[in-house]
């Protein structure tokens, strides 16, 4: 398909009041991003003229989605005189031929299912399905086999309300629908709204053939509540891991595992149950083992975990990182941490033994400090090193010293702990007492 051939309209201006949110609908997170996004990402995929419609909120909308794309044309619906999804469409200029109407809060849309909108050549095309339940849809009054007119939920009578084929929101309609009924739609219904939905019945009248295209529930669901967002989430992270593991990936108990759109797998990864890896994280030839988390960081040829935590920005390569170690905005290379420790704004470098229960104390209550271990190092275990801080390659620190900030320097040894005390009989005198 042509990209040029086709315009598309994201309506993203409602307020998403069924959300019970400060927050604007459209910027709730789905697997990590949200979900205006995954539509505007779907739609740059079909076509080069994308135009997003904000207003409730439209300064954050519009900062969130120019962090991904530079070049969406925002229009500004003027939602205080002309509300409703028809009012979106006022300010809106199409510059193709055909003109696919999306909502923003139908994050899983995929661009196969929008692309069978434009095989079918007609002057509208609009999505419908069928429901048990309806409520809240509006309804696709249907006559002799031809769509008449949607009714929303606010405006039918009991006997519409009953019709279970409803209107999924997505249309694509020639340039010259929206051209010729945008201007003329109305605001005489229960929501007092500009309906978008109000052209299917005004073009019909002008005996103008109405194409309904049966689509699927669970796709064009819109999120109009947090339930809804959940419901999402559950299937965007089916198909993360299930994309993920065709390309290779092995997953342990996937059903347990949390991936974010962003991480990136490369090589033979092994993921075992329980993990969370989020945002821009890079897995690659490694093994996360149970329950580890890792967030927007890199993980080369290296084991973590069970039950480690790599927060922002640390870069693990050839490392051995274990049970209950949490690493911050650090380097590892050719480092092992096997148990119990926080390296925190430090560098470590290669051959480097970091003992159980090693602590970077990078925060003076004030400020962070950096700490940079060298080569070789052996750190023993319950040491406190206390930033900044560094440790020349070949250093030795005694297992329970306290490094104080400075530099020691390559072939020495640091130790703090005092000399130990043996007193004879003590246990027995001290219960004694009791
Ligand atoms: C709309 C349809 C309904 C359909 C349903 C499918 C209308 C009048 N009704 O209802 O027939 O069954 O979608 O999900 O179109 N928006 C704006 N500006 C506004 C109002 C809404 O841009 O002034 C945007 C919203 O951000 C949202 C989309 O339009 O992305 C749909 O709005 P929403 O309020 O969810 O419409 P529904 O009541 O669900
Ligand atoms: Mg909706």
């Amino acid at each position: 398909m042509n990209k040029n051939k086709i315009s598309i309209v994201i309506l993203a201006a409602g307020k998403g009041s069924r959300m019970k949110s400060p927050k604007a609908k459209v910027l709730h997170s789905i697997c990590g991003k949200e979900m205006l996004y995954y539509i505007i990402k779907t739609s740059r995929e079909i076509s080069d003229d994308v135009s997003v419609v904000v207003a409730h909120q439209k300064d954050a909308v519009i900062a969130s989605m120019s962090r991904y794309f530079n070049d969406i044309n925002f229009v500004i619906q003027d939602a205080l005189n002309f509300p409703g999804t028809g009012g979106a469409m006022k300010n809106v200029n199409i510059k193709n031929e055909r003109v696919l109407v999306l909502n923003g809060d139908m994050p899983l849309l995929q661009k196969n299912s929008l692309d069978k909108f434009f095989e079918i050549q007609s002057d509208i095309v609009m999505s419908i399905f069928e429901l048990e339940n309806p409520s809240g849809y509006g309804r696709v009054i249907i006559e002799d086999g031809q769509v008449k007119r949607i009714v929303e939920q606010k405006d039918a009578t009991l006997e519409e309300l009953k019709v279970q084929s409803v209107n999924a929101g997505i249309y694509a309609f020639s340039k010259k629908i929206i051209e010729k009924y945008i201007p003329l739609l109305q605001n005489n219904n229960a929501q007092e709204e500009y309906y978008l939905t109000d052209v299917i019945s005004m073009a019909r009248n002008d005996g103008i053939k109405i194409t309904p295209l049966l689509v699927d529930e669970e796709e064009f669901k819109g999120v109009n509540s947090k339930k809804d967002l959940s419901d999402a989430e559950i299937i965007m992270q089916e198909k993360i891991k299930n994309s993920l593991m065709e390309s290779g990936v092995i997953m342990q108990l996937p059903s347990t595992i949390y991936i974010e759109e962003g991480a990136v797998f490369e090589g033979e990864c092994i993921v075992e149950n329980g993990c969370r890896i989020t945002g821009e994280s890079k897995i690659i030839n490694s093994h996360i083992k149970a329950h580890s988390i890792i967030e927007d960081s890199i993980v080369k040829n290296s084991d973590v975990g069970p039950l480690a935590h790599l927060r922002p920005a640390s870069n693990l390569e050839d490392t051995h990182v274990g049970n209950f170690v949490e690493i911050k905005k650090s380097t590892l290379k050719g480092v092992k941490a096997g148990h119990l420790s926080y390296i925190g704004d430090a560098t470590v470098d290669e051959g480097t033994n970091i003992g159980a229960g090693v602590i970077t104390c990078n925060y003076d209550g004030i400020n962070k400090y950096k700490t940079t271990i060298g080569k070789n190092v052996f750190v023993g275990s319950d040491s406190q090193l206390i930033a900044p801080l560094t440790l020349e390659d070949n250093v030795m620190v005694a297992a329970g010293t306290t490094v104080r900030s400075g530099t020691i320097y390559s072939g020495e040894l640091a130790v703090s702990s005092s000399k130990l005390r043996v007193i004879k009989d003590f246990y027995y005198k001290f219960f004694a007492k009791k």
